[in-house]
């Protein structure tokens, strides 16, 4: 291709690719397959790789790019970001409605009702581009409301925040190059969960909400983090000139839908206070599906004319108030606790408690997490406890309560010594929060092996629920999950509840999941610390059990994400002759173990580089490694055809050749950048 084809191949991917993201992130309504698109953007970073001239900052390869030096700069927010008063209760909206109407005077009232999402706000400045559109400059936190902090790069990581406008829409909006939106920063529950059971993984305490996750991921000075932890933003203001834009709220929202940004599809517009009853009501029933957290509803008056005649308190807005759901925790009973055992192996201690009512649903179990919360928190059974619920997670107890209604209970609880299904020892390994039952055989772990092997998003079994399992289990019909593959009908409908039909399904759904495909093999033998991301990748990377089984530590690491004790797992659990056994009958049973490999792309190919004076942290002979190893040469001398010249302290006449004859020079940074495939600093 010529230079001219190139740059126009290259902005033609960069539109599909931004039209898919936004499919994808912003509407949730992807067209084409992770694949497909996984497709396009290696063909955008192998020509941005080898024509670095033409990286731009908006391109979609550039959402994770450098790391904050040090720390974040403070900035200054355009005007500042205010809180919300809050209200509780019918009365307070009745009463905060009358004050809206009575300081309107004959200014219209109408409000929108948005829901109030439970995460952080941070602000977004947009400033001109050079094609006449607008390009994300900067993103801040809300800091203390007046001053923020410079998060840009983890921001830019953020797939539902545009990185720019085109002009075209500007124009049709009217709205300046320049303009500012602020909106919230939300982790979805699954990233949530998924988090929580890495920061296990690495024997860290859990993260306490989706909230304080999020807060943390966008204060971590790692981009690529942040990249990792999917986060949403949903956009609600628009701001130009520091000033809200002029048009309303409602009007607010249908632009920055307009722009490409993520806007809340559940809001509404709402003139009296029964009306927003009716919407608050229908947030509290989505509350469970939504799939993040919220806790409340915001009520803002649509006309910008009213709202400047109500203007603000000290700390909030007149023309706004949040509508907040009734605290999600009680008090109840610990009648018992109660211990299951994982399918590893791994003893969790449940609450038993007096049923409650809590957040709309009643609480009869509570998770205690491990040994050491019983023994934090000095719990007896017979105590009063608080039992919290946030949106569909599952219930918590938090504290003991005690008071002269609640007294204390009296019965200590020990914990096992031996696992309750199998009657084993149980053992907890140095450095471990857990306790776990290491017998093979134990029947708990089987059944709960079998249940995780057919579970939604592993092998996808449907039907293979508790009943079926503890019926397989009973009649002795399986012994490993690879019995499930040699089930028949006639086995089947001697079971309990199980019609001709049903027993048929099953067996179609047992056969269809041969087809999963090797990510959902990987995660469906239970292997410790392998969950659906790692086991992606291994896939990638090996392309076939047989190649993964055949791995030694080094190799296995050389995954993005797996660590020593990831590795060391996996060779663990493929040392065991039962687990070889095992995948070999999976394999004999016709169940898919290979996948298609990444293709690696040669990040350097056709690249020449001339290496001078130390570079900071890397040899020579590393930096010598690194450039080969993507494809690219190193050379001894400086020429014409020299595509970079890499310089360290002290470099000598090699540097002033290359300045002479223009050639690029780039720092080991530089050099790390286009070897991991992002264009050198300039
Ligand atoms: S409007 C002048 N709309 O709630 C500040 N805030 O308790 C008005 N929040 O700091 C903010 N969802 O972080 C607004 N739909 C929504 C919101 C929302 C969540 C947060 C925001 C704000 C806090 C105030």
């Amino acid at each position: 291709m010529t230079e001219p084809d190139v740059a126009h191949r290259i902005e033609n991917l960069r539109d599909e690719i931004r039209h898919h993201e936004h499919l994808y992130y912003v509407l949730d309504k992807p067209a084409i397959s992770d694949a497909e698109f996984d497709a396009l953007m290696n063909e955008l970073k192998r020509l941005e790789a080898a024509h670095p001239a033409l990286v731009t900052a908006d391109s979609p390869t550039q959402r994770v790019g450098g790391k904050p030096a040090e720390g974040f700069r403070k900035v200054r927010h355009s005007r500042p970001m205010l809180s919300l008063d809050n209200a509780y209760s019918e009365e307070e909206l009745a009463d905060w409605n009358r004050r809206v109407h009575e300081l309107a005077g004959n200014l219209p009232v109408e409000y929108t009702a948005e829901l109030k999402l439970d995460g952080l706000s941070v602000a977004l400045h947009y400033e001109s581009a050079p094609d006449g559109g607008a390009r994300l400059a900067t993103g801040l936190t809300r800091g203390d409301g007046q001053v923020g902090e410079d998060i840009t790069t983890n921001i830019r990581t953020i797939r539902s925040v545009p990185l720019g406008t085109p002009a075209e829409k500007l124009r049709k909006l009217r709205l300046p190059q320049g303009f500012e939106v602020r909106g919230e920063c939300v982790m979805p529950e699954t990233a949530f969960e998924r988090l929580n059971e890495e920061r296990e993984r690495e024997g860290l305490a859990p993260a306490v909400n989706p909230r304080n996750a999020a807060a943390g991921t966008l204060r971590t000075l790692e981009p690529s983090i942040v990249a990792n932890r999917r986060l949403v933003f949903y956009a609600y203001f628009l701001l130009v000139g520091g000033d809200y834009w002029p048009q309303g709220q409602t009007a607010t929202l249908d632009a920055l839908t307009a722009l490409g940004f993520r806007v809340n599809p559940h809001r509404g517009r709402v003139d009296t206070v029964a009306d927003m009853m009716k919407f608050v009501a229908e947030a509290e029933k989505q509350r469970a599906t939504l799939g993040y957290e919220i806790d409340g509803v915001v009520l803002k008056v649509d006309a910008h004319a009213t709202q400047q005649r109500l203007g603000y308190t000290g700390r909030a807005p007149r023309w706004a108030i949040a509508y907040k759901f009734t605290a999600e925790s009680a008090v109840t009973k610990l009648e018992d606790i109660m211990i299951t055992v994982g399918r590893s192996g791994k003893l969790t201690p449940t609450a038993m408690l007096t049923p409650i009512f809590v957040g709309g649903v009643t609480v009869s179990r509570a998770t205690l997490h491990n040994a050491d919360f019983i023994e934090r928190k000095g719990l007896l059974i017979g105590d009063w406890v608080r039992v919290e619920r946030g949106g569909d997670v599952i219930p918590k107890v938090v504290e003991v309560v005690e008071d002269a209604d609640h007294p204390r209970g009296n019965r200590r609880f020990s914990f096992p010594s031996v696992c309750p299904e199998c009657g084993n020892a149980v053992v907890r390994e140095e450095g471990e929060a857990d306790w776990r039952c290491v017998n093979a055989d134990c029947p708990a772990k089987l059944r709960e092996s079998l249940l995780h092997f057919g579970a939604r998003g592993v092998m996808n079994i449907e039907g293979l629920g508790e009943a079926a399992v503890q019926q397989l289990l009973d009649r002795g019909l399986v012994k490993s999950v690879a019995d499930l593959y040699s089930l028949t009908e006639e086995q089947l409908v001697d079971l309990e509840r199980f019609a001709e039909k049903s027993a048929r399904t099953l067996l179609a759904e047992i056969a269809r999941s041969k087809k999963a495909g090797l990510a959902r093999v990987l995660m469906g033998l239970g292997i410790r610390f392998v969950g659906e991301r790692t086991a992606e990748l291994l896939a990638e990377e090996f392309g076939s059990i047989d190649a993964i089984m055949a791995a030694d530590a080094e190799e296995l690491e050389r995954v993005e994400e797996v660590g020593p004790r990831i590795s060391e797992a996996i060779l663990d659990f493929f040392s065991r002759p039962a687990n070889q056994e095992l995948v070999q009958r999976l394999k004999d049973a016709g169940v898919e173990t290979t996948a298609e490999k990444k293709q690696r792309t040669a990040q350097l190919a056709g690249l020449t580089f001339v290496l001078t004076g130390t570079l900071p942290t890397l040899t020579r002979e590393q930096a010598k490694e690194k450039i080969e190893a993507a494809g690219g040469k190193v050379v001894g001398s400086v020429s014409k055809k020299t595509s970079y010249v890499v310089a360290g302290e002290e470099a000598g006449s090699k540097l002033d050749k290359a300045r002479e004859l223009k050639v690029r020079v780039i720092d080991e940074d530089g050099l790390l950048a286009l070897v991991a495939g992002r264009a050198p600093a300039k």
